[in-house]
C-alpha cells in the first residue's frame, strides 16, 4: 500500500519503519523541514531506530520523508501521529490533530483510510478528525499507539494492537494494513473504545505510580524501606502488580494522557478524583526529593556542589519531555545549591550541557541509564538515589 504517516516523531517514525519493512511504500510527512532533511540523509533521531535501518529503507525506495503536503494525495492509508499535549490549565490541546486533519481535508481528494494513532480522549476520531475532513468519503479508524520507546521486549510488532473503526469497511482495511507488520490485532466495537482503552491504560499506570510514591513517603516516615516492602508484596503470585516509586513521572504519556480522561469526565459531569489526586502526588515528588536531600545533607545545601545524574524521564532514552529532573534541579537551586547535571544520552538541555559527576559534594540519581558511573556517584560526599539501584545510600 502507499502510506503516508503525518508526524515523524517517536510514534510516526517507528510505525513508518515497521510498515516500510513490511513492503509498503512510505511517505513520512512532517512539518519540521530540518527533521525531514535529516531523515532523508539517513539520520535517525529515535532510540530503537538505527540510522542503518533508515538508510536501507531509503535506499530500497520504501521510505522517504517529506514536508510537501501534495505527497499525501494518492495514498491509500494516512496515519496521524502528531503530538497531543496539554495546554493552559492542563486541558487537552488538539491543535496538532486539527492541523493534520485540515491538511488531509485540503490535499487528499481520493478516498483513503485515515487512521489516528495520536493519544486522545474518546470521540476524537469521530468529532475532531472525521467531522473536520469534508468533501471526500474516507474510511476512518482509531488505533492508539502503545509503543514504549527503549523497551527491548515489547515492540510495535509484538504489542497487541487495538482497532476501532467508524464503519466495518474501515475496520477491515485497518486490519489488513496492521496485520502486515503486527502480530496481534484486537478489534473493538468502536473508535471510542480503542481511544478510551489507551488513556485508561496510562491512567492505570499514573494512579499506581502515585500510590507507590505516597506509600514510599509513608514507609520512610515509619522508618522502614518502602522498596523492601514492595518487593515483599510482589512475592504474592496473584492480585498484586509491581510499580516502583521515583522522583515523579515524565514523558509524553503518563503525566499527560490521564488529564485527557479527566477533561471528558468533567464534560459529562463525573469527577475524575483519582486522576486529580495522582497528579498532585506525582507532581509533588521533586519537592519531596529535595526536602530529603536537604535533610540528608545536614539541613542545608547552600553553596554545595550538587550533580543531578540522569535527566531524561526514564532509563536509556534521551527524551526529556515533562521530566521530573527539571523540577528537582530548579528546587535544588532555590535552596542555594550550585547544580550541574550529568546525562550523556541527553547531552544538551535547557541551554546547559552535561557535566562530569566527579567533584560534586552531593549526587542525586534521578534516572539511571545503563553504563552510568556508579563508582563516581558513590564518591560524592552524600548520595540520594531516586531509582533504588544503589545499595547503602539514602533514597526513595
Ligand atoms: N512517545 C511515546 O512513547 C508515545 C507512545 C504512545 C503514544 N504516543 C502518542 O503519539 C502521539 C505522537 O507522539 P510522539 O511521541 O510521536 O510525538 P513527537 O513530538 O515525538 O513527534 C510528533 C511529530 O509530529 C510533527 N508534527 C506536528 N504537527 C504536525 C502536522 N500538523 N503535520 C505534520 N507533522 C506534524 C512534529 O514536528 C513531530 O516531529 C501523541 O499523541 C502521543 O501521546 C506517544
Amino acid at each position: 500500500m502507499r502510506v503516508a504517516i503525518i508526524g515523524q516523531g517517536y510514534v510516526g517514525l517507528t510505525i513508518a519503519m515497521a510498515a516500510a519493512s513490511a513492503g509498503h511504500t512510505l511517505c513520512g510527512f512532517d512539518v519540521d523541514g530540518e527533521l525531514v532533511t535529516r531523515l532523508n540523509r539517513g539520520i535517525s533521531h529515535i532510540e530503537g531506530i538505527s540510522s542503518s535501518n533508515l538508510i536501507s529503507l531509503l535506499e530500497s525506495g520504501c521510505y522517504s520523508a517529506s514536508n510537501n503536503p501534495l505527497e499525501l494525495e494518492g495514498c491509500e492509508v494516512i496515519v496521524i501521529a502528531v503530538p497531543t499535549p496539554l495546554g493552559g490549565q492542563r486541558n487537552p490541546d488538539l491543535s496538532f490533530v486539527h492541523a493534520a486533519s485540515d491538511l488531509i481535508s485540503m490535499h487528499v481528494k481520493r478516498p483513503a483510510l485515515i487512521i489516528n494513532e495520536s493519544t486522545s480522549y474518546p470521540g476524537t476520531l469521530r468529532k475532531e478528525i472525521a467531522a473536520r475532513i469534508t468533501g471526500v468519503d474516507h474510511l476512518y479508524a482509531s488505533s492508539p499507539e502503545r509503543v514504549d520507546p527503549g523497551n527491548a521486549q515489547w515492540s510495535a510488532k509484538n504489542t497487541p494492537r487495538l482497532i476501532g473503526g467508524l464503519t466495518p469497511a474501515a475496520v477491515e482495511k485497518a486490519k489488513e494494513f496492521y496485520a502486515s507488520f503486527c502480530d496481534t490485532i484486537i478489534e473493538v466495537s468502536s473508535p471510542e473504545v480503542a481511544e478510551a482503552a489507551k488513556i485508561f491504560e496510562n491512567t492505570f499506570r499514573q494512579v499506581n505510580i502515585a500510590l507507590v510514591n505516597e506509600f514510599a513517603q509513608i514507609a520512610n516516615a515509619l522508618g522502614i524501606s518502602g522498596r523492601e516492602v514492595l518487593e515483599a508484596a510482589a512475592t504474592k503470585p496473584f492480585g498484586f502488580m509491581e510499580f516502583n516509586p521515583g522522583p515523579g513521572v515524565g514523558g509524553h504519556c503518563i503525566p499527560v494522557d490521564p488529564s485527557y480522561l479527566a477533561h471528558v469526565a468533567n464534560e459529562v459531569g463525573v469527577p475524575a478524583t483519582f486522576i486529580k489526586r495522582a497528579n498532585e502526588v506525582n507532581l509533588a515528588m521533586p519537592a519531596y526529593v529535595v526536602k530529603r536531600v536537604v535533610a540528608g545533607a545536614g539541613g542545608s545545601i547552600k553553596d554545595k556542589k550538587v550533580v543531578v545524574v540522569g535527566v531524561s524521564y526514564k532509563s536509556n532514552v534521551a527524551d526529556t519531555r515533562e521530566t521530573p529532573a527539571a523540577a528537582v534541579i530548579d528546587l535544588l537551586r532555590e535552596q542555594g545549591a550550585s547544580v550541574t547535571w550529568h546525562d550523556d544520552l541527553v547531552g544538551t538541555w535547557r541551554g546547559e550541557s552535561s557535566s562530569p559527576i566527579n567533584g560534586a559534594d552531593i549526587a542525586v540519581l534521578v534516572t539511571k541509564h545503563d553504563g552510568v558511573d556508579i563508582a563516581a556517584i558513590k564518591a560524592c560526599g552524600y548520595v540520594f538515589d531516586c531509582t533504588g539501584s544503589i545499595t547503602g545510600v539514602d533514597g526513595i
